[in-house]
């Protein structure tokens, strides 16, 4: 343990619920080309009900780790479970269907489709329930029912975000999986998303959300992962780890510094 309680290479313990977690990766060894590791040993544990945040440096794995959960990426060893069962070799349709969103970085809306239509396709394996689902979108994001019949393509980048999410949450998933999605935002737009994903999360759905904003995303989390050349570094409260000198110097570092000098340039 650190003076601040923030561990190196340890499991976890649960900051809201007790018992067992939603979703577990224990040990997972995965990459894409054969012999290379980019995934080497990654454990994670989401207790039901958490939002914890995956942060650390580009190229640690951190997208990698999303997608072998999401089964887009073979998993080579060890194993990931859902709900205590094993779902390490499923794939990304079967795990919808279980109850699991991905939001990808990236190409995660159908920008030629409405609104509407993008929720129908976050849908498809279930229409009839569409008039339902889409009535707990439009109270989490009034601005998406507002503007249903809009083109998708023609939103900015903050309101795709917020399509991709709303289209994953259409099929009520209990588990989140957001991959950076204040990446390439305004300052405000992103906190906007910060602002989001919490409600969200306290809406009921368990949060894996990976984030280039580390301070930020922190703040906000239950617990958070720091993730190093496809390894679990530390982990700890969101709290634990923002304020661990070593975390700070190893990964916060350039923000810290940003934040001082602001701090500085502040003062009169
Ligand atoms: N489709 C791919 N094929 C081969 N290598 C990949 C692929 N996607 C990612 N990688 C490699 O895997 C490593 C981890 O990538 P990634 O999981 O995207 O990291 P992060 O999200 O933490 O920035 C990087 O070295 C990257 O080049
Ligand atoms: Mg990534």
């Amino acid at each position: 343990m650190t003076a601040t309680g923030s561990e190196p290479q340890t499991g976890s313990t649960p900051v809201l619920d007790q018992g067992a977690p939603l979703l577990r990766a224990a040990n997972v060894t995965a990459g894409y080309l054969p012999g290379v590791n980019i995934l080497d040993g990654c454990n994670l544990d989401l207790y039901p009900g958490e939002l914890i945040g995956i942060i650390g440096p580009n190229g640690a794995g951190k997208s990698t780790l999303l997608k072998a959960l999401f089964g887009l990426v073979q998993v080579r060893s060890g194993e990931v479970v859902l709900e205590g069962e094993d779902i390490t070799h499923l794939k990304p349709n079967a795990l919808v269907r279980r109850g699991v969103g991905f939001v990808p970085q990236t190409n995660n809306v159908f920008p030629t489709l409405s609104i509407e239509e993008n929720m129908q396709m976050g849908l498809f394996l279930r229409p009839k329930r569409f008039t339902e689902r889409f009535a707990f979108i439009a109270e989490l994001f009034p601005t998406l029912a507002d503007r249903r019949k809009q083109r998708a393509g023609s939103l900015s980048g903050g309101e795709r975000q917020m399509v991709a999410m709303a289209r994953a949450l259409m099929m009520e998933p209990s588990v989140l999986l957001l991959d950076e999605p204040s990446a390439g935002l305004s300052p405000v737009r992103q906190d906007e998303t910060f602002i989001r994903t919490r409600r969200i999360n306290k809406a009921g759905v368990s949060v894996v959300m990976v984030e280039q904003n580390a301070r930020r995303c922190l703040q906000i989390c239950d617990r958070g992962y720091v993730l190093d050349q496809g390894r679990n570094a530390y982990t700890g409260t969101g709290r634990e780890l923002m304020n661990d000198p070593k975390i700070i110097e190893l990964y916060l570092g350039t923000l810290a510094t940003d934040v001082e000098d602001a701090a500085h340039q502040r003062k009169p």
